[in-house]
């Protein structure tokens, strides 16, 4: 029977994939480490908190002692690693908090891993959960495959790559199996309004400016986050181990152009005059080590597990549109901080 430890499952993506595993999997044991830092929150899960088979703690995967405790108590089979400082342009501010989490915290992840599985570690997987910024920048055309090499550009991305080369190496050296996948993009309900969608979202919303890097035209690759969620269920189940997969949305857009399809969508929806969103919009300067554009081959996982992005941008934008105007209180507590006081009352 399957006991799943599921990193960073209070953050953005990492609750679409605590909910689909425990609805999805009754029989799992499903046990969400968090250390829940500013990204995490546990108002993104309150829909499945009194589940059977979901279970929390609260720790950081730094902590060897506690990650020790966790895989003795829950007797964890497998690992699916989403636990990071994702942010770029806090990874330019603070490369060391990156560092610790997503290597140094990796790597204690990998150890505990390899001590409780050794007996019978062909029987287990440790699934890290990458991004494609591994691979640096493409120029304006071409896609990353999984023989792309690794060419890191931010502190973030770095970080991520050594994250990555780390279970690699558990796998060739100590036999842990292991899959890596590295997805582009999400957007979606939950995503922190740091990140370019839902601040754009938060700040239209509100009639405040709008922060645009550089000359607005890098690139990126959108995927709907449950088509991630949805990704990751497919790869854990139906992978070999000792593979890598790319994952995306087949769905690339100019920052600036998605920038004004928000606007458009906004002044419809608030029934603003036509145009007066997009008066929000500031050019700003540009983030050091910008990364121009992304794009992902996402063949390998078609052709071999048969995944494809069921989610239309045209109707994943809408949807994640509505959820934001529809949670304004969710995206002020996170801003004003105040979510901590919902952990304290209820598991304090
Ligand atoms: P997020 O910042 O929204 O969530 C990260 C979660 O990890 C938070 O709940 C936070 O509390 C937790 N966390 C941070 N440090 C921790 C620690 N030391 N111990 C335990 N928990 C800790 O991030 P996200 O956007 O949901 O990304 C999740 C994963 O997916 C990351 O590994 C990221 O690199 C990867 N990824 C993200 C995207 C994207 O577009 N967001 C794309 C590809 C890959
Ligand atoms: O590609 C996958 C990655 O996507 C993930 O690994 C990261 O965790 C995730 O944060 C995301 O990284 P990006 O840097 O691409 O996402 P972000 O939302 O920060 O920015 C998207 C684009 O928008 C990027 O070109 C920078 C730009 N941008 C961003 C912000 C926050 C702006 O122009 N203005 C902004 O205010």
């Amino acid at each position: 029977m399957k006991s799943i430890l599921i990193t960073g499952g209070a953050g953005f993506i990492g609750n679409h994939v605590v909910r689909r595993f425990v609805n999805n999997y009754p029989q799992y044991t499903i046990v969400n480490l968090d250390a829940l830092t500013y990204a995490g929150n546990l108002e993104n899960l309150t829909d499945i908190q009194q589940a059977k088979n979901y279970f929390f703690e609260k720790a950081t995967i730094l902590d060897t002692k506690i990650l020790e405790q966790i895989f003795e108590k829950y007797r964890i089979t497998d690992v699916i690693n989403l636990a990071a400082e994702s942010h770029v342009d806090r990874s330019i501010l603070s490369p060391l908090d990156f560092v610790y989490t997503n290597v140094v915290g990796t790597v204690q992840l990998l150890n505990t891993a390899k001590k409780f599985w050794q007996d019978d570690i062909s029987k287990h997987l440790f699934y890290q959960i990458s991004t494609d910024e591994v691979y640096g920048t493409l120029g304006e055309t071409g896609l990353f495959t999984e023989q792309t090499p690794y060419q890191p550009n931010s502190p973030y991305s770095a970080s991520k790559a050594s994250a990555d080369h780390f279970v690699r190496a558990f796998g060739e050296t100590f036999h842990l199996p292991y899959i890596i996948s590295n997805c582009s993009n999400n957007y979606g309900p939950y995503q922190f309004p740091e990140k370019l969608i839902p601040l754009v979202i938060h700040n239209m919303v509100n009639q405040k400016p709008v922060p645009v890097y550089g000359d607005g035209l890098n690139t990126r690759d959108w995927l709907y986050v449950e088509d991630h969620a949805a990704a990751i269920d497919l790869v854990f189940h139906k992978s070999k181990p000792y593979k890598t997969y790319n994952i995306g949305g087949h769905n690339e857009w100019k920052n600036i152009d998605i920038v004004n399809l928000i606007a458009s969508i906004i002044d419809q929806t608030l029934n603003r005059p036509v145009d007066s969103s997009k008066q929000l919009i500031r050019f700003v300067k540009d983030r050091p080590g910008h990364d121009r554009r992304y794009a992902i081959d996402a063949s390998c996982i078609q052709k071999e597990l048969g995944w494809l992005p069921q989610t239309q941008f045209e109707i994943g934008i809408h949807k994640t549109i509505n959820w934001y105007l529809n949670h304004e209180d969710w995206v002020q507590k996170i801003v004003n901080g105040s979510y901590q006081d919902y952990y304290q009352t209820q598991y304090l």
